[in-house]
Formats: C-alpha cells, sequence, structure tokens
C-alpha cells in the first residue's frame, strides 16, 4: 500500500494523486462515522465469532433457519401475482409492477395498512405508509427528515440497538442516551428530565428511540402505564418517539401489549417497522409509518411519509419490488395478519429462552449468585437477555471464550450509548437449538469460572 505521507492543506492534493500517481487516501480524509472504531463494533464482533465456526454463537440475533423455505419465494410471489390479476390488473401492468422503477414509497401500503389494523390495532391510512428497505433505511429516512440544525438531539433508550446510534452518526446527528431504568426498560419521567436538560443548555430534544417491547439488547418490556405516560411526556416536551417494534409479534400468549402508535391520540409517533424477524431478513423490506401532517410555504398540507419521499429517492429510489412482492404475497396468504401466522415461529423463540433461563438456574443456582458473582433479567419474550458477570467482559474476553471454551457473545458495553454495561453480556438465543442452548451454556459457566475477576 502506498499511503501519502503529506499532511494538512496538501493531503487534499494527495486525495487525487499519490506519491506514485495512484489514487491513494487516509482513513481520516473520510467521514468521522467511518473513522470511528465504535462504528466498526458489530462487524469485528461478528466476524471475531466467525473465526471460530466451531464456538456455539449467543453473539447474534439472527432469526431461526428453520423458518426459511425455498419454495415459499417463488410460492409467495406467484401469490402476490395472482391476487394483482384477481384485483383485475391488466398483464402489462403487473409485468410493469414487477420489472420497471416503481413509486418511491413502495406498491404494498395497502397490504401493510391491513395488516396494520389487524396486527396491532393501528389506523394507518396507505398513504402514511412508506416501504423501505429494512427498519434501517426507515430509521435514516426519518432521521434525516425530522432533523435540520446542529443544536437538535435525538434521544435514544440505553443500551440501544447499534443501528439507531450508527444511522445518526451517518447523518451527523448528536445523540443522548437515557439509561433503562430496570426491567420496565425507560422511564418516562427520565425522558421527560433528559429533555428539558437539553433545553437547559440550548439545545433541543426532536425525537426519542425507544422498542417498548422486547428491546434489543436488554429484552426490556416497556408496562401499559408507562406506555401512557411516555406518549404523555412526548406530548408535553414536543417530542416525536421512534417506536422500533420488531419483536412485538413474539410475546407470550395473552401478554400482548399495545403499541405506542395504537396509543397514539396526538400523533406524536413515527412507527419504525421491520420484515426482518416476521418474515425474513434477506427481504431487507421494513416500513414506517409517519401520520403526522406537513404545511409547505404556499399552504399546501401533505403527510410527512409523502415528505420523506425525496429523502427515501436519494437514498434508494424505492424498495425492491421483487422483495414487496413476496412479502405482499405473504400478507395476502394468511389474509393480512402475521400474529396467527408467526404464533410457532414465537414458539420456538419461547422454548428459546426458557432453555437458557433454565440452563442458566442450573449452572448458577439462586442462592449461590452472589458466590459466582452472576445475575440476569428474566424477559418475557424477544431474542435477547443481559448476563451480569464478575468480570469486564469485552471483545478480547468475548474472543477467548470463543477460542478455548467454544461459545460466543456480545459484550453489552457495545450497546450502551453514555458508557456502561462493562461487565455485562447479552445472549442472544434466536438461532440456536435447545440441545445447542444447553451446551452452550454449560461451556459458558466454565470459562465464567475460570475467569478472574477485575
Ligand atoms: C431493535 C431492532 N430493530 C430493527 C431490527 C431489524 O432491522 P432491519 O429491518 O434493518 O433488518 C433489528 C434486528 O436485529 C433490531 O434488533
Amino acid at each position: 500500500m502506498n499511503t501519502p505521507a503529506v499532511q494538512g492543506t496538501e493531503a487534499r492534493t494527495a486525495r487525487i494523486t499519490g506519491e506514485d500517481g495512484l489514487v491513494s487516501l487516509r482513513q481520516e480524509w473520510l467521514h468521522p462515522a467511518i473513522v470511528d472504531p465504535e462504528m466498526d463494533s458489530m462487524r469485528l464482533l461478528s466476524e471475531t465469532a466467525m473465526r471460530f465456526p466451531e464456538a456455539l454463537s449467543f453473539s447474534s440475533g439472527a432469526p431461526y433457519d428453520g423458518n426459511h423455505d425455498l419454495a415459499a419465494l417463488s410460492f409467495h410471489l406467484e401469490r402476490y401475482v395472482k391476487h394483482l390479476r384477481e384485483k383485475g390488473l391488466p398483464e402489462e401492468r403487473i409485468t410493469r409492477t414487477l420489472f420497471q422503477y416503481g413509486p418511491v414509497n413502495g406498491f404494498i401500503q395497502d397490504e401493510v395498512a391491513l395488516m396494520l389494523k389487524r396486527d396491532e390495532d393501528i389506523d394507518a391510512p396507505p398513504g402514511s405508509i412508506m416501504i423501505t428497505h429494512g427498519y434501517q433505511e426507515a430509521a435514516l429516512v426519518a432521521l434525516r427528515g425530522l432533523f435540520s440544525s446542529p443544536d437538535e438531539v435525538l434521544l435514544t433508550v440505553s443500551p440501544a440497538y447499534v443501528g439507531i446510534r450508527g444511522a445518526a452518526r451517518m447523518l451527523d446527528i448528536p445523540v443522548r442516551g437515557i439509561l433503562e431504568s430496570g426491567p420496565d426498560g425507560l422511564d418516562p419521567e427520565t425522558v421527560r428530565e433528559s429533555a428539558r436538560a437539553l433545553r437547559a443548555e440550548g439545545k433541543r430534544a426532536v425525537a426519542l428511540y425507544l422498542v417498548p417491547d422486547f428491546s434489543n439488547p436488554s429484552g426490556t418490556v416497556i408496562p401499559l402505564e408507562a406506555r401512557r405516560r411516555l406518549l404523555q411526556v412526548a406530548a408535553e416536551e414536543e417530542l416525536i418517539l421512534l417506536e422500533d417494534n420488531p419483536y412485538g409479534l413474539f410475546a407470550r400468549d395473552g401478554e400482548t401489549l399495545p403499541t405506542l402508535k395504537s396509543l397514539d391520540t396526538t400523533r406524536n409517533v413515527i412507527y419504525l417497522g421491520s420484515f426482518a424477524k416476521s418474515a425474513f431478513p434477506g427481504a431487507r423490506l421494513g416500513y414506517l409509518v409517519a401520520d403526522q401532517p406537513v404545511t409547505d410555504a404556499e399552504g399546501t398540507t401533505r403527510l410527512l411519509a409523502q415528505e420523506l419521499s425525496k429523502a427515501k429517492a436519494m437514498y434508494s429510489v424505492g424498495s425492491s419490488s421483487l422483495s414487496q412482492a413476496v412479502i405482499g404475497g405473504i400478507l395476502v396468504e394468511n389474509d393480512y395478519t402475521l400474529r396467527p401466522a408467526t404464533r410457532e415461529l414465537a414458539a420456538v423463540y419461547l422454548e428459546r429462552l426458557d432453555t437458557v433461563l433454565d440452563a442458566l438456574a442450573g449452572h448458577f443456582p439462586a442462592e449461590r449468585h452472589e458466590e459466582h458473582g452472576v445475575s440476569w433479567n428474566e424477559p418475557r419474550g424477544g431474542f435477547f437477555l443481559t448476563l451480569r458477570v464478575p468480570f469486564t467482559a469485552d471483545l478480547a474476553k468475548m474472543e477467548r471464550s470463543a477460542r478455548d471454551y467454544g461459545v460466543s457473545w456480545a459484550p453489552m458495553s457495545m450497546f450502551h450509548i453514555e458508557g456502561g454495561g462493562y461487565r455485562e453480556i447479552r445472549l442472544g438465543f434466536s438461532n440456536l437449538a435447545p440441545e445447542a442452548i444447553r451446551e452452550g451454556i454449560a461451556r459458558l459457566a466454565r470459562f465464567i469460572a475460570d475467569t478472574p475477576r477485575d
């Protein structure tokens, strides 16, 4: 590698011409988010885990492989085409829908609106829905649209899914974390205090990101009363709530709570959806619901989802028509409700969660928690739980665990926004069979027993 050894203003020229006449760059010339090692933590984690393929992996939240069936892809694609024929669309329109550039906000909003009504009791007019390239693009589009000045800050639950901090960082949006207060996740009063503290600093909290149902990484669920209070705080503090809900379908029977969006009577919520866990992540399909009216200088009003279309057009032009057709076919085939369709899958995840909890209790009986220095939360669903350990759990320890003990996991500190979580690990169990979970927890118990406290 020829890296030009030039500094300062000279460096600008060297961007195009290195000493040998070939283009050669320095990392520090790139956007700070690309230089920041924190932004690379998930890649490092999965690369480390992948270097030890024999290790049982609790390090990811990948959905259950057994739910993926090649034949279902073409079946659901065909099902969507049949649906369009049944609606009376001429063949050339159907062909155009699948092959041509399409509307930026997508073409399955009607089907998604029906699903939202049936599964979540959310009343979302199709015009308030944008079909996106996964949750990740929905987050990028919403953030790009909502934030317009450097004093505007994104509040986020902490610890948080890396996708939100990364999206904000890529857009130069400052982020402030609000620590979860325990098994009930975010405390509404702390949200109010954080919004006010920012105001006292001359800044403005524009939006708050949170995952009310089975948060990643902590597995917490916000209780119903706190959801209502959060909505009240959002209305009073003029905050948009960015509600991310990939795991809500995986609750135990009778334990489903209403989403913030379904309780939202003041239009404070933008709902960020994903088909990664309810269908499959390879579709890279998600959506956002933004039903807030936006009025322009001429007095014309359009829904926020329509305004945000301008951002989506520049990120991705439109979402894949093939993925939309396959997901559309899944929705049509299941009568626009994924709840019953995912009950068996939910049972798989719940059995895995119960197996982890059982295995942990077997290796670390309650009366010896103090002696072992180990404790954990007991989520009621989702893909993750948090294990507290008596030593600093960083990537180097994870590597030793994977190499020498055959079990990998994720350091919780990677998910904290303001530092913290140094002696905690995230256990993701969604893609490990029960026997593998039992063996994995046995290996983890040996690793914990052998690791000196610090
Ligand atoms: C909290 C959270 N949001 C969203 C997603 C899914 O994002 P995407 O649709 O971009 O795959 C995940 C997946 O891990 C997640 O944990």
